[in-house]
C-alpha cells in the first residue's frame, strides 16, 4: 500500500484503533483501518480492541453480540493483524475505558460534542430518540485512545474530526489538572486513497455497514462471484475514464473505483489512470473486480476458518 505516514509525533510510538462489533467488516473499513493495522505492527506496539461498548450506542440484537465480536476478531487476524505481537481485545474487557469516560465528560464541552457531524448524520430526523451513547462516544473514544496514552491513531477519514477532539480533551485536561503533557495529543494515521471509501450506489455516502443496500458495499465476507457481480453493478457515469486526476473532480463515482483500485494495488491514482484513462467503465470494472476479489474472497475464506472454531478466537 502507499500510504505509510511520515510520523510527526517525536516520542515513542504506542498504537491503538478498533473497529466497531456492530456487523459485518467491510472493504472501506479494510482499505481505511485494518491495513494499517497490519503495516503499524511493524513500528511501534499495538493495541486493537473490538469496540462492543461502540456497538451498544444504536439498536442491536444481543444474541448476535458475541458472534459478531468473533467476526470482527478474525477480520483483523485474517487481514494480517498477528496476535502473537498485537493485543487483540473486547472493549469491555478493559472497565477503565468507562471510568476514564467519565472523567472526560466532565472536560469535554456540550459545544463540543454538538460540533459532530456523526452524531448528526446517525441520528438523523430523530436527535431526541437516540441514545445519550451515541452522543458521547467520541467521549468514551478519547478515553479508549487516552487510557493506554497512546500517540498513533489508524483511522479512515470519517474518524478525523473525534480524533480532533480527543486531542481538545487531552490538552483541556491537562490545562485543568496542571499536568502538562500527562496525555499526549495524538497523530491520526489517515493518509492514502483507502482513507474515504465511498459506497458503490453512490460516490457522494461513504461505504458503510448500515446502508440498507447491500450493493453499495463489497463484505468482507464476500465471495468472488458476489464481488464480481457488486463491482459489475457499481454506479457509474457514461464518460471514459480521464487521462488525468483532476479529471475525476465532479466525477464521485469514477473517483471512488479508481481510488478503490489504486489502493488495492498499491498504486497512485494518476499510475492507475495512466494506465487505464481513457478507456471505458466496460473494459475497467472487470479488472477491478479481479483485484478486489483477489484480496477480499482469500481474507473472507480465512475469516470463515478462524469463526468455524470459536474457542480458538475466544483464546
Ligand atoms: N467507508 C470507509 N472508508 C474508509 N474507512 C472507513 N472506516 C469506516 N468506514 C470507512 C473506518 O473503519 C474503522 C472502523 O469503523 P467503525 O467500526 O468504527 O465504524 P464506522 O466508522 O461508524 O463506519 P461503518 O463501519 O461504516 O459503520 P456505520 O455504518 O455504523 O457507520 C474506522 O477507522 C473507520 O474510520
Amino acid at each position: 500500500m502507499t500510504d505509510a505516514p511520515a510520523p510527526k509525533y517525536a516520542g515513542p510510538m504506542r498504537i491503538l484503533s478498533g473497529a466497531q462489533t456492530s456487523g459485518s467488516l467491510h472493504l472501506g473499513n479494510y482499505l481505511g483501518a485494518l491495513v494499517k493495522f497490519v503495516r503499524l505492527q511493524d513500528q511501534a506496539q499495538c493495541l486493537y480492541f473490538l469496540a462492543d461498548l461502540h456497538a451498544i450506542t444504536v439498536g442491536r440484537n444481543p444474541k448476535k453480540l458475541a458472534d459478531q465480536m468473533r467476526e470482527v476478531a478474525a477480520a483483523y487476524i485474517a487481514s494480517g493483524v498477528d496476535p502473537e505481537r498485537s493485543a487483540i481485545f473486547p472493549q469491555s474487557a478493559v472497565p477503565e475505558h468507562v471510568e476514564l469516560a467519565w472523567i472526560f465528560n466532565c472536560v469535554a464541552r456540550l459545544g463540543w460534542l454538538d460540533r459532530m457531524t456523526q452524531f448528526k448524520e446517525k441520528s438523523g430526523k430523530h436527535k431526541e430518540r437516540s441514545s445519550v451513547g451515541l452522543y458521547t462516544y467520541p467521549v468514551l473514544q478519547a478515553a479508549d485512545i487516552l487510557v493506554y496514552k497512546a500517540t498513533h491513531v489508524p483511522v479512515g477519514e470519517d474518524q478525523k474530526q473525534h480524533l480532533e477532539l480527543t486531542r481538545d480533551i487531552a490538552g483541556k485536561f491537562n490545562h485543568d489538572f496542571g499536568v502538562p503533557g500527562f496525555f499526549p495529543l495524538i497523530e491520526p494515521v489517515i493518509e492514502g486513497p483507502g482513507a474515504r471509501v465511498m459506497s458503490l450506489r453512490d460516490g457522494k455516502a461513504k461505504m458503510s455497514k448500515s446502508d440498507p443496500s447491500d450493493y453499495s458495499r463489497i463484505n468482507l465476507l464476500d465471495d468472488a462471484d458476489t464481488i464480481v457481480g457488486k463491482v459489475r453493478k457499481a454506479k457509474t457515469d457514461p464518460e471514459p475514464l480521464p487521462e488525468t486526476v483532476e479529471g475525476l473532480a465532479e466525477r464521485p463515482e469514477a473517483d471512488n473505483l479508481v481510488g478503490l483500485y489504486a489502493a488495492l494495488a498499491g498504486k497512485s491514482k494518476a499510475d492507475v489512470l495512466g494506465e487505464y484513462g481513457g478507456q471505458g467503465f466496460g473494459s475497467f470494472k472487470p479488472k477491478l473486480a479481479d483485484l478486489v476479489a483477489s484480496v477480499v474472497a482469500p481474507m473472507g475464506d480465512e475469516m470463515r476458518r478462524l469463526m468455524n472454531d470459536p474457542a480458538e478466537i475466544d483464546r
